[in-house]
């Protein structure tokens, strides 16, 4: 068992960049773009540190072992041959995942039976579908490699956001449109059709200095080598930052509002937050040094909606290009129609990125002339 492994930060396809740039700005070793995240060099202390601090990654993985398998029972033999016992406790339940790419062994559920048996049988964990502990095995080109997910629930789930809304952006998908706009914690950011308050929320936290990771639970806490200190080492307490009420969220559903200033109490930011009850043609520039409009407008994803939306994508465009000259904007949308109806002066759009089904885009803008 070694302590410097690969570590694979999971991230949303098309954000690799903003992952890995991420990364790096937090101090990790070896960082490298990868088809589906990014791989960085580290023991279980980088990990947690990963698990605790980037906003952009969906989950970590720990490549700990890796060896030929040629068929089933060589890949049975070579699993026992696994010091299971210095990653998994036998007391807590496991799951394993495989998955076979252009390899000898193809059948990806046997694979994951063999793994298993071979843990209960020389650890004598258990196994359960629900486990929070998983092992994931990747045969490729007939070379096994065993990763654990430290993280269990994947991270965009703070651990704040009771009220969801109908179509949430994910958290972490939030902080790496908002980075794409050049957000770094120091301009105001306000959000005319905020839901349940992501964007809002995550610049604010980025303000506030705080870890994203604070407040929730992992799956690396489950592991046999899990030192509660080690953690504990890890967590900053907040930074003696004055909160600033420059994080403004508006929708005109006042569920969505008493949802997102509930969310924004429980992750301790009520201060640094308002939150408020009005339409977009109400919307206008709060006082101050110009900042960044970041919008995810409803998609119509609904057949017959489409049509209606065109209209308020327009006077999105009219409200904005009239009342908030000098900020920048960043919309998200699934519809590039939609985006362009706003006739705003958009830069290239971003990556398509998966998010529930649809394929959503970022569209930015510079400062508005
Ligand atoms: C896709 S959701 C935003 C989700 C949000 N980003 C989140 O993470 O929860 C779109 C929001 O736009 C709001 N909305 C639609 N038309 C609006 C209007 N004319 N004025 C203000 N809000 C509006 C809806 O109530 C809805 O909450």
């Amino acid at each position: 068992m070694d302590s410097d492994f690969e570590i694979f930060l999971v991230a949303p396809p098309g954000l690799e960049p903003h992952l890995a740039a991420e990364a790096r700005a937090a101090g990790f070793d070896g960082v490298t773009e990868q088809a589906g995240g990014v791989a960085l060099r580290g023991g279980w202390a980088e990990a947690m540190r990963a698990n605790l601090d980037l906003r952009g990654a969906v989950r970590v993985l720990v490549r700990f072992a890796s060896f030929r398998a040629m068929h089933l029972a060589q890949l049975d033999k070579r699993a026992r041959k696994v010091d299971w016992s210095a990653i998994l406790r036998p007391d807590v339940p496991v799951k394993v995942e495989a998955v076979c790419r252009a390899s000898r062994i193809y059948h990806h559920k046997a694979a994951a039976q063999r793994i298993a048996r071979a843990i209960t049988e020389t650890l004598g964990a258990p196994l359960a579908e629900d486990a929070s502990v998983r092992i994931l095995a990747r045969i490729d080109d007939d070379l096994c490699t065993l990763s654990i997910d430290t993280t269990g629930d994947p991270l965009h789930k703070r651990g704040h956001k009771e009220f969801v809304g109908k179509a949430p952006l994910r958290e972490n998908m939030a902080a790496m449109f908002l980075a794409e706009c050049g957000f770094d914690g120091s301009q105001p950011v306000v959000d005319p059709m905020c839901g349940s308050g992501t964007f809002v929320l995550e610049a604010a936290e980025i303000a506030a200095g705080l870890q994203p990771g604070r407040s929730r639970t992992f799956a690396f806490e489950q592991l046999a080598l899990f030192d509660p200190a080690a953690l504990a080492a890890l967590r900053r307490p907040a930074p003696d930052r004055t909160p600033e009420p420059r994080f403004l969220g508006f929708d005109r559903d006042q569920g969505a509002i008493r949802g997102a200033a509930a969310n924004a109490a429980r992750a301790g930011l009520s201060a640094w937050c308002r939150f408020a009850c009005q339409p977009l043609s109400a919307l206008e520039r709060p006082d101050g040094p110009p900042g960044l409009v970041m919008i995810n407008p409803p998609y119509g994803a609904r057949i017959g909606e489409r049509k209606q939306l065109f209209g308020l994508y327009g006077a999105l465009g009219t409200v904005l290009k009239e009342r908030f000259r000098g900020w920048r904007v960043g919309i998200v949308t699934s519809d590039a129609g939609l985006a362009k109806a706003t006739a705003l002066p958009f830069l290239e759009p971003g990556p398509q990125v998966a998010h529930g089904g649809l394929k959503v885009q970022l569209w930015r803008t510079a400062p508005l002339p």
